[in-house]
């Protein structure tokens, strides 16, 4: 039996905090306060127990948070799944394979949507139908009907849509914001972006559902939404048109063999990709042992015909304070990083990550992606730092060493947590809480970059939903 007595009411919820501002678009709310300045913990239900739903939103949220929080449902269309889920996670709280009944029956406060991308729209606009506030992974969503719908929702709305945008938060991404607002480099007019996926990483999406558009939306949704929030955070105005290119060169029907899933693949000595799932326990706990249930093969081919997501994305972006961005993502580098160029009208600013021959010590290409995933210890400071270079026009650059942390994507998981648990803003003047505009501008670049692609044409961003960009989000 939960205990209710303790459990801060939504009107007074609403009251202190006022982080439901129903129907208003244009401001950026905090994270709620609420949740720590309440006298009791917040009832959370999780939707999607799949991997990044029971370590992180799960296991970590229930280990490192439990002052704050308490579990009340658990919610999966894979039985099996649910069930490892409420082991692993190590809650006592009751299981649901329908959404539905899992609304109806509970009591939530917050639900947390970590599902299949495509779906995520379904359960975000029946919570906030409820007046239930809802932190959903990233992206918010995969097309503009949806987005348009979540957009509504949010509106008639008592509740709130967090987006967790947790790249934010990330160290390295949140200096460079600073670096940015001090006018070092003076207004911003131009972000140049490459994003390097190497070939475990970016081939560990076309193993299985992202491979899909229906249901990741491709890369453009699924991976660029974190690179597109991050580009807006930074320029602090809203995308206006986009134009892009993108083909599938590589990965699905490109190569000349393919198998089922790798783990009983005649071709597993030929094939470069293999990829040995059942050297990882919870994985074979987690989809294998479960494949039963819903034909659901985490280690499938990445050689699949039905296979119809870009592999290499080329995107500039036009903003409404005349900011412009070139952005490309590569799905099979030989080396995971990235480098990120801010030129201003008084300098330019500079970052990379990754890159072997300028790295101060090499990192396991394998390791990358585990390391980038694993909430264990987010506060350790590795051996290694970024390299930051500034340089004002007609002065000498300046290089600084930034401590390298790359654990929970760059330390950001967990202080995003903190925000959103605790309450503790690393600083207000950064705006790190994403709100449905954030989340909205940001899946909006991609579905204009995926349209731009399809059609041949720039798409404004405004043709998309009824948000019309502003010059200046924070104004
Ligand atoms: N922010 C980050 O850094 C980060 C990292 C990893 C994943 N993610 C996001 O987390 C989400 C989950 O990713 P994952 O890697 O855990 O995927 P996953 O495939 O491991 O898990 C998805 C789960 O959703 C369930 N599901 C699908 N449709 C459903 C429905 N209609 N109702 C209920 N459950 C349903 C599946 O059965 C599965 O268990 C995705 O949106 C992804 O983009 C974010």
């Amino acid at each position: 039996m939960i205990p209710t007595n303790n459990i801060i009411s939504r009107r007074d919820f609403i009251k202190k905090t006022g982080a439901t501002i129903a129907g208003s678009m244009l401001v950026s709310p905090a994270f709620s306060s609420s949740m720590t300045k309440a006298s009791g913990k917040k009832k959370v239900a999780l939707v999607g127990t799949g991997i990044r739903g029971i370590t992180f939103w799960g296991k970590f949220l229930n280990e490192q948070y439990s002052d704050v929080i308490e579990f009340v449902g658990l919610c999966d269309i894979n039985p099996g799944r649910l069930k490892y889920a409420r082991d692993y996670i190590g809650v006592d709280c009751s299981l649901f394979t329908s959404f539905d009944e899992m609304l109806e029956k509970t009591d939530i406060d917050l639900l947390m949507v970590t599902t299949v991308d495509s779906t995520h729209d379904e359960f975000i606009v029946k919570a906030l139908d409820k007046g239930i506030d809802v932190a959903s992974e990233k992206p918010m969503t995969t097309d503009e009907k949806k987005c348009q719908r979540i957009i509504d929702a949010q509106r008639r709305s008592k509740g709130k849509l967090i987006n967790a945008f947790n790249y934010r938060y990330g160290k390295l991404f949140t200096r460079l914001k600073e670096i940015i607002q001090s006018n070092e480099i003076g207004d911003l007019v131009s972000i140049d972006l490459n994003w390097y996926l190497n070939t475990y990483h970016g081939a560990s999406y076309f193993r299985r559902w992202h491979g899909l558009r229906n249901k990741g939306g491709t890369l453009l949704l699924h991976k660029s939404a974190h690179h597109f929030d991050l580009l807006n955070w930074y320029i602090g105005s809203d995308p206006v048109e986009v134009h892009a290119y993108g083909e599938l060169e590589k990965y699905g029907k490109n190569n000349t063999f393919r198998g089922g899933s790798c783990r009983n693949c005649e071709h597993k000595d030929a094939c470069k990709f293999f990829w040995d799932i059942t050297e990882n326990e919870t994985y074979m706990n987690l989809y294998v042992a479960n494949e039963k249930y819903d034909g659901y093969i985490r280690d499938n081919c990445l050689w699949r015909e039905e296979i119809d997501i870009f592999d290499k994305m080329a995107v500039q972006v036009k903003y409404a304070n005349n900011v412009q961005v070139s952005y490309s993502l590569t799905t099979y580098s030989p080396f995971e990083g990235f480098r990120f160029a801010f030129n201003g009208k008084a300098g330019r600013l500079e970052t990379h990550e990754g890159i072997p021959w300028r790295e101060s010590l090499q990192e396991d290409q394998a390791e990358l992606h585990e390391k980038e995933m694993d909430q264990s210890s987010h506060s350790r400071t590795e051996l290694k730092y970024h390299e930051i270079v500034t340089q004002r026009i007609f002065e000498d650059y300046k290089r600084t060493e930034f401590p390298f942390v790359r654990k929970g994507h760059w330390g950001g998981d967990k202080l995003m947590f903190d925000e959103i648990f605790r309450g503790k803003i690393i600083d207000p003047k950064l705006h790190h809480a994403a709100d449905i505009r954030d989340g909205s501008m940001a899946v909006l670049v991609g579905i204009a970059a995926r349209k731009s692609i399809d059609e041949r044409r720039p798409v404004k961003i405004a043709e998309l939903t009824d948000l019309k960009p502003q010059v200046n989000k924070w104004m």
